[in-house]
């Protein structure tokens, strides 16, 4: 018995010793170039899916969540924050999509898994996954609610034209969201609005952000960036 626990120590000391090696020698290869083994990315993956059905499992989704104003107010935000990453219709893939590892999900075409999905949507935008470029929103000032209109913009975008997706933003209040007036990343129009400035201030300020958010599109691909 006695010989037995000590093969067992042994073994695991050796594990560690393998282990702490490949890691100290830089054998680890953390290029987002070079994709995971299949093996890898599978355990990454069911990790990931089972982490956020756990922490879901009691998040409700708001009654009124298909609501055209919702969606409405949903859109200014997407066009700001997300799609660069996530596209949009009528949207070309971007540079910074075709970099990054894993690649984010084209949210302009239908989500893969319907259960639950309103709840992992909104939990992964106010959280964010590690290490994968999915930043946590609420991190950002982002409030929930905010964060709920852009998970009713998602589940509208797949069913829009690049002009009705076009015309969605343009009617939207921008960019908005409370809890930013000391960070300035956002641009002047994040910067200038209160705490749930898509309600009321977001009715004046809107105007305001509403074309800095066109601008900004349109700014990308055309002027200033070249290579
Ligand atoms: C810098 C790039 C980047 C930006 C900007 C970004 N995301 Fe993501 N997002 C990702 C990546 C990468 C993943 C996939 C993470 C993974 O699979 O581990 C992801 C995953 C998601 C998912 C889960 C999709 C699915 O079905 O699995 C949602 C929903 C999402 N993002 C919404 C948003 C929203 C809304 C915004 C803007 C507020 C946003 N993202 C901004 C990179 C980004």
């Amino acid at each position: 018995m006695m010989r037995f626990l000590m093969g067992v120590v042994a073994t695991l000391v050796l594990l560690l010793a393998v282990g702490a090696w490949v890691v100290y020698s830089g054998r680890v290869d953390v290029s987002a170039d070079t994709p995971h083994s299949a093996l890898v990315y599978r355990m990454i993956e069911t990790a990931r899916e089972k982490s956020v059905e756990r922490a879901i499992s009691h998040a409700l989704a708001p009654a009124n969540l298909s609501d055209t104003e919702r969606v409405r107010r949903g859109a200014g935000n997407y066009a700001a924050m997300c799609v660069e990453c996530h596209l949009a219709p009528g949207k070309a893939n971007s540079e910074i999509r075709k970099g990054l590892y894993p690649e984010p999900p084209d949210l302009s075409q239908p989500a893969k898994s319907q259960a639950d999905v309103a709840a992992r949507q909104f939990w992964i935008i106010k959280h964010g996954i590690k290490a994968s470029g999915m930043p946590a929103w609420s991190k950002g000032g982002i409030e929930d609610d905010a964060i709920w209109d852009m998970v009713a913009f998602i589940q509208k975008m797949p069913t829009l034209t690049a002009d009705q997706y076009a015309a969605l933003v343009e009617s939207s209040d921008g960019h908005s969201h409370g809890g930013v007036a000391d960070d300035n990343h956002h641009g002047e129009a994040a910067v200038q609005e209160a705490p749930h400035g898509h309600d009321t201030p977001g009715q004046v300020s809107g105007k305001q952000a509403a074309p800095a958010v066109v601008k900004k599109k349109e700014h990308d691909p055309n002027d200033g960036h070249a290579h």
